[in-house]
């Protein structure tokens, strides 16, 4: 593929790499809403497969993602087609929509409450102070790697009740699916996650224990008279593990980042961090935006922004696009506590599928970032971050860090 179309299409990997693909965005954003762009190839789809619309500013994101009806997520979330079976089996209700996606996320809500947040807020501090005091003495680490590492995963295996032994190797599996783009190993470590959530749902069915009530009050909830089964639970477990690892691993390595790059904000956070923490949280969340996009599919003809957009046709919302908009957020490239609440789309654009694990996201960074100010209160970057190839999270690899050891 040549240069100029790897620069300028947002689903090519390496437009990810390039030095400013800020830049990038905003050229297309100053141009108009929305572009057309073609599929880039992968090891599935060598012929790169259908081509996307791209949604790249703020208030079109925001309208597609609360018209279900005409911009669903039934036929897949990802850039890439897949047959209706697999869409279902790889986002469960992620990929559902209408009466459907109602049901299941009316299920969640009854058992993934900020009361069940609220419960789970001393082992998150357990977890981020385990994280922080393993690297304390040695002055130096990799944030990514030595610090956050399995932080996020381990939160959302207390969540599930996934026993201590069995958690490497699940941490391992929801690595392979998100960095395995369009390979063959996606499909192995999915189908590896949901056979052992069958069994760990099975369990929960038999035994009460503390560990299993999540999993039992996800068993026993019911809308209408009607609950989840064994299968739809584990495909949700799946889902949790895929949507809250790395989506909260980079918040927090990014917002390492930003805070590097921006040491103001770091000092008015550091030296209030209660009274800021709510704003900071939502501002890195913005700034960083972990998840770069997700698709919908237009179900009827229709128009974006005055573009005519066919039924069937792919509509990609460029959400790190919408959160750079500067017709709404001014300075936007600039991390500001001071920003109003309430805007930023990094949890989606409202409407039905609004992130379902953004209290618990806010609260691992609230906690995480309290307790690495604490111990490390002078920890700063200390050399360049490294990306991660990837069109679909905003993840870092790598992000050299030095603090005065304790
Ligand atoms: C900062 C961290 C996170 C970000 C940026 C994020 C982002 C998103 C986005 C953009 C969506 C799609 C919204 C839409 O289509 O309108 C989503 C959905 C979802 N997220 Fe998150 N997420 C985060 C953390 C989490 C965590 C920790 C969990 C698990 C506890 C989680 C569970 C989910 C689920 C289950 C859905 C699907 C909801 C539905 O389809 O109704 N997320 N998230």
């Amino acid at each position: 593929m040549d240069d100029i179309l790897q620069t300028q299409n947002p689903a090519v990997p390496e437009f990810w790499l390039q030095k400013d693909p800020d830049e990038a965005f905003a050229d297309m954003r100053r141009e108009k809403a929305v572009h057309w762009h073609d599929m880039p190839a992968s090891v599935w789809f060598p012929e790169g497969g259908r081509g996307f619309w791209s949604v790249v500013r703020h208030d079109e994101v925001v309208r597609v993602s609360r018209d279900q009806e005409t911009f669903t997520s039934e036929y897949g979330t990802e850039l890439v087609d897949n047959t209706l079976e697999m869409t279902r089996v790889f986002g469960g209700m992620l990929n559902m929509s209408g009466a459907e996606h109602a049901h299941h996320r009316a299920i969640v809500n009854r058992v993934l409450t900020p009361r069940t947040v609220e419960a789970l807020s001393d082992t998150i501090r357990v977890h981020a102070r385990h994280c922080i005091d393993r690297v304390a003495a040695r002055g130096q680490c990799d944030f990514m790697q030595d610090v956050v590492g399995d932080f996020p995963a381990q939160i959302i295996c207390e969540l599930l009740g996934v026993p201590t032994e069995a958690r490497a190797r699940l941490v391992e599996l929801t690595g392979i699916l998100l960095s395995g783009y369009g390979t063959a190993d996606v499909y192995d470590a999915l189908m590896e996650i949901i056979a052992y959530a069958e069994g760990l749902v099975a369990r929960a069915r038999e035994h009460i224990s503390d560990s299993a009530s999540f999993l039992r009050r996800l068993l026993t909830a019911q809308v209408d008279g009607k609950r989840m089964s064994d299968y739809e639970i584990a495909v949700f477990f799946a889902l949790l593990v895929s949507a809250g690892i790395e989506t909260t691993a980079t918040s927090i390595g990014q917002g390492m980042y930003a805070l590097s790059l921006f040491p103001e904000q770091r000092r008015r956070w550091q030296s209030d961090y209660h009274t800021l923490a709510p704003r900071a949280v939502e501002e890195i969340v913005r700034w960083v935006t972990p998840v770069v996009h997700f698709r919908r599919t237009a179900t009827r003809d229709t128009k974006i922004a005055g573009q005519p957009i066919a039924e069937g046709d792919k509509v990609v919302l460029w959400y790190h696009s919408a959160n750079r908009d500067e017709r709404v957020f001014a300075r936007a490239e600039e991390l500001d506590f001071s920003r109003p609440d309430g805007q930023h789309v990094a949890f989606g654009g409202g409407g039905p599928h609004f992130c379902l694990g953004a209290v618990l996201a806010r609260k691992e960074m609230t906690v995480f970032f309290e307790e690495l100010f604490t111990r490390l209160p002078d920890i700063e970057v200390s050399g360049e971050p490294r990306r991660v190839h990837s069109n679909f999270v905003n993840g870092l690899a790598s992000l050299p860090v030095r603090y005065t050891p304790a």
